[in-house]
């Protein structure tokens, strides 16, 4: 039983919200909704009123620039991420009462009414400044879409609000020869009015709240993270941006501006609730509003990584502040940052393990990734993931030690005692030695968890099974059954509470193997109460099937997954030496001096005694014509005759070989100087003007 401090009534969970812009990977599950799912289990297992949500963050420069990458419309990424995102989620388990979408009206309404209040209340300052602007594509840069050198580490490719080699938080005017990367050029200084967040007059109050009131109650990596920003001293932050896409400004001389992400996102935790309490038939405000009677208090806890401290620790709570209703977040124990086989974790290389894979290749396993991420997440450090860990705590501990203490007991009950369970009589030193361990275990267990201490709790749980395991060893029932059946049926009734109890506490951090477990020993209840007594399962009960909890992760499985990630950085660095730079920009009137059109191969054969070569006849519309071209490398002559190209025409002929050339095939070459055809899509009359 156990009686830790939960002193709230009610408690609102929130996990960072997931820009919809691209998969997610292991690093965000270590990141901030692991611990918070573990955390919320743990909360509903006491019977307490929580709420936990989250949902997709579709607004910000992260989703314009992947729409822009991938030729597509903004709405077309955050439709498919947010399916994907929503769906990964609910197989890992991750227990949200709901995930939402900042994309929502109500979200997008509810942003406005903050932006509302505070600007009614005169919170924001008006401010006319110069920011950056792309003239050929007339607009305004955001941040991320400005790149240049680095003021303070002068590393190359900094963005326009943080370098990402030395970790520094940059404005754009700060970095040195800033280029725009929609056109690629040097962009320029024009004037715009914005609505800025004054956190320079919120900073008494904040070093009173956050610095001296939560002092012993934040994780030492995020106090000091709060305490580095305040002594810097806070700066007015804007809290509107010129973007085409996000949450409407709702001011008339604001046409076209949208509030910056970081005012609507953490408000999409509160428009999550909303949804949820209107789904629901509950009082969302109870949830997040400040109540008159103290005893009717709500508990707020944001998880979070560390990129996300500063505006969870230092904005937000501003904003919530200023507006004057609300709660403030009573913790956000962040984590810092997960690495992977001894690199960062990073979506543009591809160094990652992506959970919508990982999915399709350990399927129904998705516990054996949550038991390990648990076991390594970086609550107070940066941590490590490597697939060669992964299957020793996987083999070594999921099936050595918890499935194989689990399958043994069952498999022997129902062996000797038909799976029923026999009462346990004449009880020894070492019985009562391990009820009173089991009594021991969940108090201990809930403290580590009240502490957001989840290693060292799984830690714990595992130990639960060890000692069960250990237990049964020494006392060898299997030896036993032949002289003192009596003394069996008393070793087997403890480890069966033993594995009872398992089932139990197992629940916050292996939810799939909880219900196993439940379903195996045929039990119904759930609650962290239960666990500690020695009569869970009373004498008499009727056992389910024993089943495998667990099976070893195979070298094999190792292997394919260390070489995806060989070929991974290949191709990574393969595309870092092919994007070759820019060239100088060419006048209109030169580039339509190029006579390019297309054309149809209408013979082929090699040019003799050279590798490379081809001689092509081509239909060009207007003649047949002789083009040498350099790429029978990779093209047998009689496999291409018929093949649309696009032919610069009116190139200055040329002698090859002795044979004369006229014009030029445009190919395209990859990396690796593999070339292939540049044509139409579709078949076009030979002739046809490219342009
Ligand atoms: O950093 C991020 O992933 C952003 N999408 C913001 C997450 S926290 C927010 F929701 F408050
Ligand atoms: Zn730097």
């Amino acid at each position: 039983m156990s009686n830790i401090a939960l002193p709230f009534k009610r408690y609102t969970i929130t996990s960072a919200l997931p820009y919809a812009n691209g998969p997610l990977h292991i690093g965000h599950l270590a990141g901030a909704y692991i611990p918070a799912d573990i955390y919320v289990r743990f909360l509903r297992l006491h019977g307490k009123d929580v709420v936990y949500v989250c949902g997709s963050d579709e607004h910000g420069a992260a989703i314009t620039i992947k729409a822009k990458k991938e030729g597509t419309t903004p709405q077309a990424i955050i439709d498919k991420y947010h399916a994907q995102i929503k769906d990964s989620f609910a197989q890992f388990g991750i227990s949200f009462d709901i995930y939402h979408r900042t994309s929502e009206q109500l979200h997008h309404e509810l942003s406005q009414e903050f932006f509302l209040n505070l600007y009614e209340k005169g919170e924001f300052i008006e401010q006319v400044t110069e920011q950056y602007y792309d003239e050929e594509y007339h607009q305004f840069l955001a941040d991320r879409y400005i790149t240049g050198t680095c003021p303070n580490c002068k590393s190359e490719g900094a963005y326009g609000d943080q370098c990402e080699k030395c970790g520094t938080s940059l404005n754009p005017t700060d970095l040195i020869n800033p280029i725009s990367t929609l056109s690629g050029k040097p962009p320029v200084l024009r004037e715009t009015k914005h609505w800025y967040l004054p956190l320079d007059k919120y900073q008494p109050w904040l070093e009173k709240w956050l610095l001296e009131g939560k002092k012993d109650v934040l994780k030492p990596n995020v106090y000091g993270q709060c305490r580095s920003w305040l002594k810097s001293g806070l700066q007015p932050r804007s809290m509107t941006r010129d973007l085409d896409w996000g949450v409407d400004v709702p001011l008339e001389e604001a046409t076209g501006k949208k509030l910056y992400v970081w005012l609507d996102a953490p408000i999409g935790y509160i428009s999550a609730t909303k949804q949820w309490a209107l789904d629901t038939g509950n009082d969302w405000e109870k949830y997040w509003k400040q109540q008159p009677d103290p005893a009717d208090n709500t508990c707020l806890i944001h998880f979070i990584g560390k990129d996300n401290i500063v505006f969870h620790c230092i904005t937000f709570p501003s904003i919530l502040h200023a507006h004057g209703e609300y709660v403030l977040p009573e913790n956000i124990p962040a984590n810092e940052f997960l690495n992977l086989e001894g690199e960062k974790l990073s979506t543009s290389r591809n160094h990652a393990v992506w959970l919508h894979e990982y999915l399709e290749e350990f399927p129904d396993k998705q516990d054996e990734l949550r038991y390990v991420l648990t076991s390594i997440l970086p609550e107070t450090s940066d941590s490590e993931f490597t697939w060669k860990d992964f299957q020793a705590r996987v083999n070594n501990e999921l099936v050595a030690i918890l499935g194989n203490f689990v399958n043994r007991v069952l498999v022997l009950s129902h062996k000797y005692f038909d799976g029923k369970v026999m009462p346990a009589e004449g009880l020894t030193e070492t019985d009562r030695f391990i009820f009173s361990e089991l009594e021991r275990y969940p108090q201990h267990i809930a403290a580590s968890l009240s502490q957001y201490r989840f290693r060292e709790a799984l830690a714990q749980v595992m130990n639960v099974a060890r000692l069960g395991n250990k237990y049964l060893a020494d006392a060898e029932p299997w030896k036993l059954i032949k002289t003192d059946e009596s003394r069996v049926k008393t070793v087997l009734n403890v480890s069966l509470q033993i594995a009872a109890n398992l089932a139990v506490l197992a629940q916050p951090f292996l939810p799939h193997t909880a219900d196993k477990l439940f379903t195996m020993l045929n039990l119904e209840a759930r609650d962290w109460k239960t666990a500690g007594g020695d009569t869970l399962l009373p004498a008499g009960h009727q056992l389910g099937q024993a089943q495998l909890l667990f099976e070893k992760i195979t070298d094999e499985q190792v292997d394919h997954q260390l070489e995806k990630l060989a070929r991974a950085r290949q191709t990574a660095e393969t595309v870092a030496k092919t994007i070759q730079p820019l060239k100088d920009n060419v006048a209109f009137e030169d580039f339509i001096k190029l006579d390019i059109r297309t054309a149809i191969i209408t013979a082929a054969e090699k040019v003799a005694k050279t590798k490379k070569l081809l001689k092509l006849t081509l239909d060009t519309g207007a003649d047949q014509r002789i083009v040498v071209s350099g790429i029978a490398e990779f093209f047998d002559p009689e496999a291409i005759i018929g093949k649309q190209v696009s032919l610069l025409a009116n190139l200055e002929p040329r002698e090859i070989k002795g044979i004369r050339s006229q014009g030029m095939i445009l190919m395209a070459e990859d990396a690796d100087g593999r070339l292939d055809f540049v044509a139409p899509q579709t078949a076009t009359a030979p002739g046809s003007i490219i342009r």
